[in-house]
């Protein structure tokens, strides 16, 4: 770590021990443990956010809940489409009428949305009851912040970027034996629709010493699975004092002992290298599993879009990756009404789906975000004919999706066991090194056991399975 981020680490634990004697007060004051929820929207980067902010919370005495009816109510918001927006407003209006009937309570708003131009303005003006803003650049303040809040100050603090990488704070896992690992925020790619590289600033890669640190704490805590995570993890290392890249940090990732699973998001499909494909295929550990996005699969649209690949480079990636690695799963996200689309432009998406062949895919409705270089473009298109496109790339993924599944049947793969099925008593879901899930007969002492599971039956997307 740089010395400046060491400084602030260390100003940070003492606000962490200041918050612990102030949380004591506010629990005698109420005469019971006080409670914090921390609700999170959006992305794998927002939920391991959360998992910093639910750790520093536990840490200072908090008993963490998922009821917003609580003491201290957080929410991490997103702004990557405009329904994330209009759902936190909807969910603050709720909460403004919980806190109404319990003043004490505190209620903080962080996260992507509120890093929009305007946006902390228009909350402070509409909902007054809001003690605590601030944005995703300063998130490593959060224990300053909470003092600050249960001193009963008001507090707004957005910053338009930052250097520091503090990282050495407590955070309190959803998963004990699986975590997100931060090694790279931000996103230099300004993709005309996206509104990320304006709200997560410009990218900026951890030490690569910083994030093996990480890790190996983590595995001596019993994680086996780590998921490493930046808006474009195949830049990673760039920047950097230090010679190194992703490929390179996956080798030192895979030495970890204790370490048994590895994943990342997202890889952009301009960056992804051969190395990289080598290492994964040489690798017992990296997950059989490719995020790839490939948002459309017309050269007209790609190229409005700013994605720096035409749709003939996705493809032989694709199958290059496929050739290579034949057991992998490949994954995208699609966008589907982008300024300027027309039914043709689908059929080349469609086109794209069938010749990829993808495990699953993710399709999202282009949204205009205010600020981006798309939402000025001139041939927005009409949410109708956009509705009728979707169903017609849904039905081409689920075609895709069903058929990848099928040649699954029949195979002893190893599950990670995640959860409970709550659909079916007695059963647990777990994870196959390839994304897909599979429920079978199993107990919660399976948490966290990787299991080798008999894929019997496979019901589309996911399989029933048993015991080997
Ligand atoms: N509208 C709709 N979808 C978007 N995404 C990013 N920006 C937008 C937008 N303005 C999608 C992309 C990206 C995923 C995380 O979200 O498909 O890969
Ligand atoms: Fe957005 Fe493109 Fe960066 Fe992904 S790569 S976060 S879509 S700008």
């Amino acid at each position: 770590m740089k010395e400046q981020d060491i400084l602030e680490n260390e100003r940070q634990k003492e606000y962490i021990e200041k918050a612990c004697r102030l949380t004591s007060e506010f629990a005698g004051k109420l005469g019971r443990i006080p409670t914090a929820c921390v609700v999170t929207f959006g992305c794998q980067m927002n939920a391991r956010d959360s998992e910093k902010l639910s750790g520093v919370l536990r840490y200072a005495g908090f008993e963490l809940t998922e009821d917003e009816d609580c003491d201290l109510l957080i929410y991490n918001t997103c702004t990557v489409r405009d329904n994330a927006d209009n759902r936190l407003l909807g969910r603050l209006g709720s909460a403004g009428a919980i806190k109404k009937k319990k003043p004490g309570m505190k209620i903080a708003l962080c996260g992507c949305m509120m890093q929009q131009t305007g946006i902390p303005g228009k909350i402070k003006e509409t909902y007054p009851f809001v003690d605590l803003i601030f944005g995703t650049h300063n998130i490593f303040r959060f224990p300053e912040y909470l003092c600050g809040i249960l001193e009963d100050t008001k507090i707004c603090e957005i910053w338009e970027k930052t250097d520091t990488i503090a990282e050495d704070l407590p955070s309190e896992r959803k998963y004990p034996f699986k975590s997100g690992v931060n090694i790279m925020y931000g996103c230099n790619n300004f993709c005309t629709y996206c509104i990320v590289p304006y709200v997560r600033g410009r990218e900026r890669s951890r030490n690569s010493e910083d994030i093996i640190g990480e890790i190996k704490g983590l595995a001596d805590d019993g994680v086996i699975e780590v998921m490493l995570l930046g808006q474009n993890v195949n830049s990673y290392g760039k920047g950097l004092d230090e010679e190194t890249d992703f490929a390179d940090l996956l080798k030192r990732v895979e030495e970890i002992e204790g370490i048994k699973r590895i994943r990342f998001m997202t890889s952009h499909p301009k960056d992804l290298s051969d190395k990289l494909i080598g290492v994964m295929k040489d690798s017992d550990k990296i997950c059989r599993h490719l995020h790839l996005p490939l948002q459309s699969g017309s050269d007209r649209v790609l190229k409005r879009m700013n994605r720096v690949y035409d749709r003939s480079k996705y493809i032989d990636l694709a199958l290059r990756i496929r050739e290579e690695i034949p057991d992998i799963a490949i994954t995208t996200d699609i966008m589907l009404g982008f300024p300027g689309e027309t039914e043709s432009d689908t059929d080349d998406t469609i086109d794209v789906i069938k010749k990829v062949g993808f495990d699953n895919a993710f399709t999202f409705i282009y949204s205009k975000r205010t600020g981006t270089p798309a939402a000025d473009m001139p041939d927005q298109v009409s949410e109708e004919w956009v509705k009728h496109e979707f169903d017609r790339v849904l039905e081409a993924v689920k075609i895709s999706a069903q058929e990848r599944a099928a040649l699954l049947k029949g195979k002893v793969m190893d599950a990670l066991v995640e959860d409970v099925y709550t659909q079916r008593p007695g059963m647990v879901s777990g994870r196959l090194s390839n994304n897909m899930i599979v429920h079978f007969d199993g107990r919660p002492s399976d948490y966290g056991r990787i299991v080798p599971i008999s894929l019997d039956e496979c019901k589309g997307f996911y399989y029933i399975g048993s015991r080997k």
